[in-house]
């Protein structure tokens, strides 16, 4: 079983795999650590990650990023609107009440929901694991903004489902980033009470999150966790853009920001002039064919540059400032800040931070890129069976306080109607019981408070219970009702159960007096005992089972059209190949081994093939085609292939039997007393098996030598092999024979047990995987 976690990032995805020396984050097929969190469509497949960073340019109206910004919203949430459209070329709709793309897809107007670009995705990072682990991948760990809410939680946990994950756990990134650091600190405080308080700065490409945390040995409790949701490196890159396309415009009459493609191309050299300028004071700027066939060139200065983003670098401390109220602490009581995330590379970024910090020194203690990654792949390797991980408990907390609702019972004015069943800052997980007096079934209602100030487009409404089968009871007015609320591992709120209590009585026994006097006496107490269990009959945001089990068959289907894309292609390339291939070798290394008029009808075959291949109808044939046009060439081609490698070969056969003839027929002979008990009725069958092998082998290479070479040959090295093969297996066995045991003497019946016979004979054959691994964590 694998053990993965994945860094969903904005720009790019991280993989971690938990293997018995440690964690690695691994590679993708053009080994990059980073796979880019795209995914594009085409005529003919869909291209995800490097492909499809690969085809952006030029098909950049149909390839889609922010994957992770749509996942769980609508299409009229204003943060979609006015936010995220601005960095999203192709175009956005309403799928099924979610925001979704519309897009070409083999020749056809498509649409697709994010969950299912988000499932898409997931799915390419699932097969880069499993290539790597070579086994199938399904239990992973996915790391998340903290500040995600429950229909987003919700929307992702259907994504990797779609993409055929069971995802052990839903984690907050800073958790992840916490746990990592954590787990490999030998040095934390022994008792909560002195814990150390670390602070986690991650700033990405779209996303900025603070978190407080307080180490003692063995765990960590996040005290106060703070967002800007919007401040990221692609902040940075659009005020690039929009300061060098302001200049364009005067500079070569050019109007950039009403040309999305424009835009496209200058965002990448304004992402790498923003990372340049990080160690140098000076930056050029070069966007070849901008628009209109205008070459731009520019440049900036560090200063200027940092002038230029001073509104935003002000931002910098204010989650900050959020996080550390929350947490209760003071500045002084925080020992370290721990910076994560491409952007805090950034000096002026550092510098702010410092800043706030009192000047003091900050820490890069983890690896800025891989932290999420692999804080998420500990705690998949926790959550597995496979490994056995140091143990450390994670206390994570919620971002938002969730309240549920409900209409007053009628005859019971005093009732409430709401209850803050989960504060911010409640612990995850974490179970509530609610406690209900009613006369009939109710039903329940979820949602964030007004102040939670979760992303202003997300409906705050989480989900609803309606309970049912509640019944007045013989005895007095109402029943009582218990309804259990959990908000789970995912930091995902469900309604798990729901049932009666009453109040009985029932004898106890206690003891009363002392010494002597000591005696049991009973008294009536009265006791609350679960009664009925009730059905309940939820309702919360996510797919139905329906519509994920349709996004799951067309994710296969898109999956398996894909897949026979790339075969077809595969099979393609192989027949051209082999048309190159074969033409060039029977002019060189085929050329003893063909007879003309074989090489007349593979060369004309060729030709044929290559005409058909440059056809309109073989530029786009199907598998089979490709694979039923190279067997016809090679059954030409073939035989003469045959004739080279067996020529090749027939040498290093012929003295591989040689050297088995040669090896039995000496030990045939032998008088070592070794063989001593070996008859001699057996030792002439070895000879005899020798010889006449030797004689065969000797005979049919003087044939072969007359023969031509253009022609089968005589004796194949299968042949010869199989001849080895036999002469070992019949010879051996006789020769091997054990000598008889010399008989000995029993000795005297000892009074001693019997002692256990020990070897030191290793058992060949299966080995016991143990089922449970230690791994490293340092
Ligand atoms: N040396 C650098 N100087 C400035 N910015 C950098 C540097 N290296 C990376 N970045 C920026 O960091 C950002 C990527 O960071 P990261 O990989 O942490 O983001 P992500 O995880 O994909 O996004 P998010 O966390 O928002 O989902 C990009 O905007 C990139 O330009
Ligand atoms: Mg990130």
């Amino acid at each position: 079983m694998a053990v993965v976690g994945i860094d969903l990032g904005n720009l790019a995805s991280k993989i971690g795999v938990a293997r018995r020396r440690g964690i690695d984050v691994i590679a993708n097929e053009v080994s990059n650590l980073a796979t880019p969190s795209l995914v594009s469509f085409t005529p003919r497949q869909r291209l995800i990650g490097e492909s499809a960073k690969t085809a952006e340019t030029s098909n950049f109206k149909n390839t889609i990023g922010s994957l992770k910004r749509l996942i769980g919203r609508t299409l009229n949430d204003p943060e979609i609107q006015e936010i995220e459209k601005k960095y999203i070329n192709a175009e956005l709709v309403d799928v099924n009440g979610t925001v979704g793309i519309r897009v070409k897809y083999l020749g056809e107007t498509s649409e697709f929901s994010a969950t299912q670009l988000v499932a898409m995705y997931l799915a390419k990072l699932r097969d880069t694991a499993a290539a790597e682990l070579n086994q199938n991948v399904s239990d992973v760990v996915i790391a998340i903004p903290g500040w995600f809410t429950d229909v987003q939680r919700r929307a992702l946990l259907d994504a990797a489902q779609i993409a055929g994950l069971n995802a052990l756990r839903l984690i907050n990134d800073h958790t992840a980033v916490a746990l990592g650091y954590g787990i490999t600190k030998s040095d934390l405080p022994e008792t909560p009470e002195n814990a150390r308080n670390v602070i986690f700065v991650d700033i990405g490409h779209s996303d900025y999150s603070v978190a407080v945390v307080a180490f003692s040995k063995g765990q960590l409790v996040t005290k106060a966790s703070a967002y800007d949701r919007h401040f990221g490196g692609r902040n940075f890159d659009y005020a690039l853009v929009e300061h060098f396309a302001h200049e364009f415009k005067t500079k070569y009459k050019i109007d950039v920001m009403n040309n999305p493609k424009a835009i496209f191309r200058l965002t990448t050299g304004c992402e790498r002039l923003k990372k340049v300028l990080s160690a140098n004071a000076e930056a050029p700027l070069n966007v070849e064919s901008i628009m209109n066939d205008v070459d731009a060139a520019s440049s900036l200065k560090r200063e200027q540059f940092e002038e230029m983003m001073s509104s935003l670098l002000d931002r910098i401390t204010v989650p900050l400032d959020a996080a550390l109220k929350d947490s209760g602490l003071t500045i002084d009581q925080i020992d370290s800040v721990e910076l994560v995330g491409g952007c805090t590379r950034m000096p002026s970024v550092k510098e702010r931070i410092q800043k706030w910090y009192g000047g003091k020194t900050l820490s890069f203690t983890l690896n800025q890129d891989e932290a999420i990654c692999r804080g998420a792949t500990f705690a998949c390797a926790s959550l597995s069976p496979v490994f056995r991980v140091r143990e450390f408990n994670i206390y994570d907390m919620t971002a938002y306080p969730v309240r549920v609702t409900w209409s007053q019972e009628a005859g019971n004015p005093d009732e409430d109607t709401e209850l803050v069943v989960f504060p911010k800052g409640n612990a995850i997980p974490s179970t509530k019981i609610l406690t209900f007096h009613r006369a009939g079934p109710f039903d329940l209602e979820a949602s964030y408070t007004e102040d939670a100030n979760i992303p202003k487009g997300i409906n705050s409404w989480i989900g609803k219970v309606a309970i049912k089968g509640v019944q007045k009871p013989a005895s007095g007015d109402f029943a009582t009702v218990k309804v259990k609320a959990r908000m789970n591992l995912h930091g995902i709120l469900n309604f798990e159960e729901a049932y009666t209590v009453e109040e009985v009585e029932e004898d106890e026994t206690y003891t009363v007096g002392e010494g002597e006097e000591k005696k049991e006496e009973t008294r009536k107490v009265k006791k609350i005992r679960r009664k009925d269990s009730l059905k309940l009959v939820t309702g919360f945001t996510g797919l139905t089972e329906e519509t994920r089990n349709t996004y799951q068959e067309k994710e296969g289907t898109m999956f398996a059209d894909d897949k026979l894309v790339m075969e077809t292609e595969d099979r393609k390339n192989a027949l051209e190949e082999y048309v190159y291939d074969i033409r060039s070798k029977l002019d060189g290394r085929y050329a003893p081994f063909v007879q003309a008029s074989e090489k007349e009808a593979i060369l004309s075959a060729t030709q044929a093939a290559e005409d058909w291949l440059y056809s309109e109808e073989g530029e786009d044939a199907t598998k089979s085609a490709y694979v039923s046009k190279l067997d016809e060439l090679k059954k030409l081609g073939d035989p003469v292939a045959f004739r080279w490698r067996e020529s090749e070969d027939r040498a290093r056969a012929a003295s591989a039997l040689r050297e088995v003839i040669d090896n039995f027929m000496s030990l045939a002979q032998s008088e070592d007393e070794k063989y001593s008990h070996i008859e001699q009725a057996d030792r002439t069958k070895v000879i005899e098996l020798c010889a006449t092998n030797k004689q065969w082998l000797d005979d049919n290479l003087y044939r072969q030598m007359e023969k031509a070479k253009n022609v089968n040959p005589v004796i194949t090295t299968a042949e010869i092999y199989k001849r080895r093969d036999d002469v070992q297996f019949t010879s051996a066995a006789i020769m091997n024979k054990p000598k008889p045991k010399p008989k000995t003497e029993v000795p005297p019946p000892t009074t001693e047990a019997p002692k256990q016979e020990k070897t030191d004979v290793e058992m060949e054959g299966e080995e016991q995987e143990p089922k449970i691994t230690e791994m490293d964590v340092d």
